[in-house]
């Protein structure tokens, strides 16, 4: 078994990251036998597509670094980098540009979704980000990939570019990766409409819950969140139709351990002034312990980049062999 995941160093780490994937990471590698191993990055190649200046980057990838070993995870027992470390990485992807197909590409939701009306004016890094996704996969043939639910589809563009690379070139060299989403909360969506995902781009900082915010905001941001005027029903089939409410009930059963149902249960007949406290409590107490690890580990950039460069050496000794048969079955000299 080989995960692999990553996120992309841009913003902070929110709820959404943090209940569709990192909960899912932490949990995979500490589950992990002797003979498996775990790949987590910080995809900082795929940001480029997010105008940023030099030393934000900077920061932005120690900060999502101490972000992950705040969640939990080790960076002993699991390998942590970030991509422009590896260039591995992008090496296969420039070779992958010659298996994937535009209209391929074109069909990506996520492409769409980000370039609105301004397809002409998107770049071409938007455009082929799938194609780097695919190689940070493939380069280290992971077989699981946590994630949220919006990846899905950038996983079946994996799966289609290593089966057409190993029958174009005849070759067994990329493994099939599965995506592994949680049943819950695959999709936490914004505190200020139920209908769109929590998101590091939403301009409102109020839509989301960083994992930066501390418990005094995180309060405010759950009694903020917009909800309707019915109670709670009494069991989930009464959330249907409404978004807002299926989304915060989801959050907290995902956090307290239960299902929807439970929480329903609980609370029939209530309406939000009573759920809402009782929501905002789990969440804080869950995010705390997280943040004041993070606080503490982002003041010292030395251990961070101690971390990644140990990462990095660890990854781009996994990632040479594949990229070598990969040159190989192309017949491309090295
Ligand atoms: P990114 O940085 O957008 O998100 C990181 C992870 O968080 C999940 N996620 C969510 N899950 C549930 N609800 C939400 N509202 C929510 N928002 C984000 C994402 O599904 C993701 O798992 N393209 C990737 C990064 C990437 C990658 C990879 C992932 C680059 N190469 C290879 C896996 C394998 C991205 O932008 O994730």
């Amino acid at each position: 078994m080989r995960v692999l995941s990553g996120i992309q160093p841009t913003g902070n780490l929110h709820l959404g990251n943090y209940l569709g994937a990192i909960r899912n990471w932490v949990r995979m590698q500490d589950e992990m036998d002797s003979e498996s191993q775990c790949f987590f990055f910080l995809a900082d190649m795929h940001s480029i597509t997010v105008h940023e200046g030099r030393e934000q980057r900077i920061r932005n990838v120690r900060d999502m670094a101490a972000a992950l070993v705040a969640a939990g995870i080790d960076p002993d027992r699991s390998v942590l980098f970030n991509q422009a470390r590896v260039p591995a990485h992008a090496e296969l992807c420039w070779l992958l540009n010659g298996t994937a197909r535009i209209g391929w590409l074109n069909r990506m939701t996520q492409f769409k979704d980000k370039v609105g009306k301004d397809r002409e004016g998107a770049s071409i890094g938007l455009f082929v980000y799938p194609v780097l996704q695919a190689a940070d996969i493939l380069i280290y043939n992971a077989t699981h990939v946590p994630v949220g639910e919006d990846q899905k589809q950038h996983l079946e563009l994996a799966r289609d570019i290593a089966t057409k690379f190993n029958t174009d070139f005849g070759v067994d060299l990329f493994t099939m990766p599965a995506p592994i989403i949680p049943k819950e909360s695959a999709r936490i969506m914004s505190l200020r409409d139920g209908t769109a995902k929590m998101s590091k781009s939403d301009p409102s900082d109020m839509s989301r819950i960083n994992l930066t915010d501390d418990d005094d905001a995180i309060m405010t941001k759950v009694k903020k969140a917009k909800t309707d005027p019915e109670p709670l029903p009494e069991t989930a089939e009464g959330l249907a139709g409404r978004p807002e409410a299926n989304n915060l009930v989801g959050i907290y059963a995902t956090l307290s351990g239960t299902t929807p149902d439970a929480v329903c249960a609980e609370f029939a007949g209530k309406g939000f002034g009573a759920f809402k406290p009782a929501l905002g409590e789990v969440l804080v107490e869950t995010l705390r312990p997280i943040r004041e690890r993070f606080m503490e580990l982002r003041t010292d950039d030395a251990a961070l980049d101690a971390i990644l460069d140990k990462g990095a050496a660890r990854a781009a000794a996994a990632a040479e062999p594949t990229l070598r048969a990969a040159y190989d079955a192309m017949g491309l000299m090295r």
